[in-house]
């Protein structure tokens, strides 16, 4: 059977700022193509990506390209490439939309250009933000959380068809907090539900983008409140990384104490064993 044409009409949309669109058109790890519009006046924010070397093709209007030091201005029908760990802004300082097809290999994940995707302010964030229970439509945006900078080295196994199974486990709870307009913040997994006792804070992450604004100590607290919820539970346990400093002192902060696993815990390398007790600790 002839493969399905992509176009604007099929593939999925994003937006940013105020409206700048992206589709999607090819979404691999390996290898993404989005077709942007900008609005005239718009802007990146000035940015770098780690491992992304992207290619910048204009088809309509006129981009201004900021590369380190230097300023490109790249018309319709031209190009230009954006090394990995270079930092770069694209501006459509022209009176016309700008168009353009931006080739980046890996895919870049989440929105490092976005001006305000989540919102800056502290606190601000967390008012209307609420806890639901994951949908399986949810788990592609939970992935790509997960795969971003600076987290996934903090945690064990993911991927799209780890978290499928999570959705499926009757011994597990998956989590996301969304703000008023439904966006994914952050999200959380409770393990060991089915049994009384004791129950794992399996896993909590916080979208890069939103942290250090409080998010992490709401995501805890309504998780710790899910965990209480369940028939005869003491205590929640998790498992944190050594060197995991601010994940450790979030949880410090809520009375977790660090203690000896004890023979059933499972801990990832360089783990360490943290207990709340479900009794009397704070939430
Ligand atoms: C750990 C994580 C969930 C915290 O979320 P967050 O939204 O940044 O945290 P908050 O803004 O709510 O801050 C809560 C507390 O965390 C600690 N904290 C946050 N950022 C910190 C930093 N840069 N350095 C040290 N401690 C920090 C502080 O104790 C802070 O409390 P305070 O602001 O009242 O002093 C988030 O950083 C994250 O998702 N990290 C990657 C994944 C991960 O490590 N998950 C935990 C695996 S066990």
């Amino acid at each position: 059977m002839a493969p399905d044409p992509i176009s604007r009409q099929t593939a999925a949309r994003s937006t940013w700022d105020e409206g700048c669109t992206a589709w999607h058109l090819l979404d691999r790890t390996d290898l993404g193509i989005d077709h942007q519009l900008l609005p005239p006046g718009a802007s990146t924010r000035a940015h770098a990506h780690d491992r992304s070397r992207q290619f910048f093709y204009v088809l309509r209007g006129r981009a201004t390209v900021t590369l380190g030091p230097q300023t490109a201005h790249v018309g319709a029908g031209e190009g230009i490439e954006v090394p990995p760990r270079v930092r770069h802004e694209v501006r459509n300082e022209d009176g016309d939309e700008l168009e353009m097809l931006v080739i980046s290999t890996p895919k870049v994940v989440g929105k490092p250009h976005a001006r305000s995707s989540l919102g800056r302010t502290r606190g601000g964030l967390v008012v209307g933000t609420y806890l639901r229970p994951t949908r399986s439509g949810d788990l592609r945006t939970v992935v790509d959380i997960e795969e971003a900078l600076d987290t996934r080295q903090w945690i064990g196994q993911g991927g799209l068809d780890w978290h499928r199974s999570v959705l499926e486990d009757p011994d597990m709870e998956h989590w996301v907090l969304v703000d008023r307009l439904d966006r994914i913040v952050a999200f959380g997994i409770i393990a060991g539900v089915s049994e009384p006792g004791h129950v794992e804070l399996r896993r909590m992450v916080v979208a890069p983008e939103g942290r250090g604004q409080g998010l992490g100590r709401l995501l805890l607290r309504k998780l710790l409140e899910q965990a209480r919820a369940r028939p005869q539970v003491s205590r929640v346990w998790l498992d944190v990384g050594e060197d995991n400093t601010r994940a450790r002192s979030l949880y410090r902060s809520f009375g977790f104490v660090e203690k000896p696993a004890p023979s059933w815990a499972s801990l990832l390398e360089n783990g360490l064993y943290m207990e709340w007790n479900a009794t009397s600790g704070e939430s």
